[in-house]
């Protein structure tokens, strides 16, 4: 599907954006390992979502969709799952690949997950070897790495307990070795360098699970073979999908946009601090709490933007921002310089070779550097022919740059959105007032 964008004189409005991906993918989780039943309120129903749905689904779990945002999950217990009669297909999704990989292997029976054209690119060894050390057994192509991946049953479907600090940062790293802990006969410790999302810790101790973390969140422990019990689970919204939103308000002169309920966890605000040490006009109100997570609604009005350096410890807190951030970017005066971002690399795409080479064909100046990039700004950018490569967040991306740029932008496959954001590009016709179909 195509999409065209025009400039835009203004957005405004009062918005919501759907359910946080990353902790509706765990509320399904562990509502189905939980004894009882969990309500998920805010449920994102994304494609992403979708796919952990389904797994949980093959694997023997009832689950029931309410209405557009309600799901019931009828919670099997820890070793209540069973062997799914067919593949387990996470789709698009490496958080349902990673983390149900750490269910798996605490599981007696055989299952193969595998994904599509993206994800069987992506690297599983950094979940399959630490699993490995817990006693998994766990087979994938190209030595382990990539997936298709088979989890053989674990006999005694107890793993052993390790104390591991992931190599590089990443939240769905540190998840699936928590959730193999579930399973586990003693305490698994995981440590981290750099703080990430820290959702499954949140969601554990609200599901009674056993768990405590030290040194600000970067070492947690977890008691295995404790029960979980169903919950009542409120999800904000994302952050991750307002930050397009966040950013066009910035960006798009005379503009004020209000988004109400978005969650706003400290691990996942960096985008936030970027924007606002860039010069935007960003408020928090009603600040509240929706089970265990913080969450606000946010009022951001157009500023002009100068550059900064977004490197270190900031970047697992806007990893998945940096895309409509180097948008923000060509428009920011001075040079913006993005470091520390390898990970960027081996994400749904290339997200630093593609932004750079869409960007470009809209008149942007960006140098690609191995693990983030330089832009110049201001850039007067252009409308041109661009295209998403399948990835939800560059089509949303680029849908924004078309709201600043002359003339019209067209993008190629841009219905990928749905992967994360079902309704977005209607929600951009309502806030510059084109739902009519201008
Ligand atoms: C996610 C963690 C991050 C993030 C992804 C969602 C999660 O990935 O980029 O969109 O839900 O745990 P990594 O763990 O690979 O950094």
């Amino acid at each position: 599907m195509e999409i065209k964008i025009s400039r835009a004189d203004s957005l405004k409005g009062e918005i919501e954006v759907p359910g946080d991906k990353s902790i509706s993918h765990r509320a399904v989780m562990l509502g189905a390992l939980a004894e009882g039943i969990t309500e998920i309120k805010g449920f994102l129903f994304g494609e992403d979502c979708l796919s952990t749905i389904r797994c949980f689904r093959r694997l023997g779990v009832k689950i029931e969709v309410i209405n557009e945002n309600h799901v019931k999950i009828y919670g099997e217990g820890l070793h209540g799952l069973s062997e799914p009669e067919d593949v387990l297909d996470a789709g698009n999704s490496g958080t349902t690949m990673r983390l149900l990989l750490g269910i798996l292997s605490g599981q007696k029976f055989y299952s193969v997950l595998t994904g599509d054209a993206s994800l069987r690119k992506r690297p599983m060894d950094r979940v399959i070897k630490p699993l490995q050390r817990m006693g998994a057994k766990i087979r994938a192509r190209n030595k382990d790495s990539l997936a298709p991946i088979s989890v053989l049953g674990n006999d005694s479907s107890v793993l052993k307990p390790i104390e591991y600090e992931t190599p590089v940062a990443s939240a769905q790293v540190k998840s699936a070795l928590l959730l193999a802990g579930l399973f586990c006969e003693g305490t698994t410790m995981v440590s981290e360098k750099v703080r990430t999302r820290d959702h499954t810790e949140r969601m554990l101790k609200a599901f009674g699970a056993d768990i405590s973390m030290e040194d600000g969140g970067k070492r947690i422990l977890l008691k295995g073979l404790s029960k979980l019990k169903g919950a009542e689970v409120q999800i904000p919204g994302d952050i991750s999908s307002a930050s397009f939103f966040i950013a066009a308000g910035c960006l798009v002169p005379d503009s004020e946009v209000i988004i109400s309920n978005v969650g706003i966890n400290f691990t996942r605000t960096g985008v936030l601090d970027v924007l606002s040490s860039m010069g935007a006009d960003i408020e928090l109100i009603n600040k509240r709490m929706l089970c265990g997570e913080p969450a606000a609604d946010i009022v951001v009005k157009y500023s002009p933007l100068r550059a900064v350096e977004i490197s270190g410890e900031i970047i697992p807190r806007v990893i998945d921002e940096i895309p409509i951030l180097a948008v923000a970017a060509c428009r920011a005066h001075g040079t913006t310089l993005i470091r520390d971002a390898a990970e960027l690399r081996i994400k749904e795409t290339d997200r630093i070779g593609i932004m750079a080479a869409e960007l470009r064909k809209m008149g942007a100046k960006i140098k690609e550097m191995d693990d983030g990039m330089i832009i110049e700004g201001p850039v007067d950018l252009k409308g041109a022919r661009v295209n998403s490569h399948g990835d939800h967040r560059i089509a949303m991306a680029l849908a924004v740059a078309g709201l600043v740029a002359k003339g019209e932008t067209i993008i190629e496959d841009a219905q990928c959105a749905a992967v994360s954001f079902p309704n977005f590009y209607e929600i951009l016709r309502e806030l510059t007032g084109t739902a009519g179909g201008k």
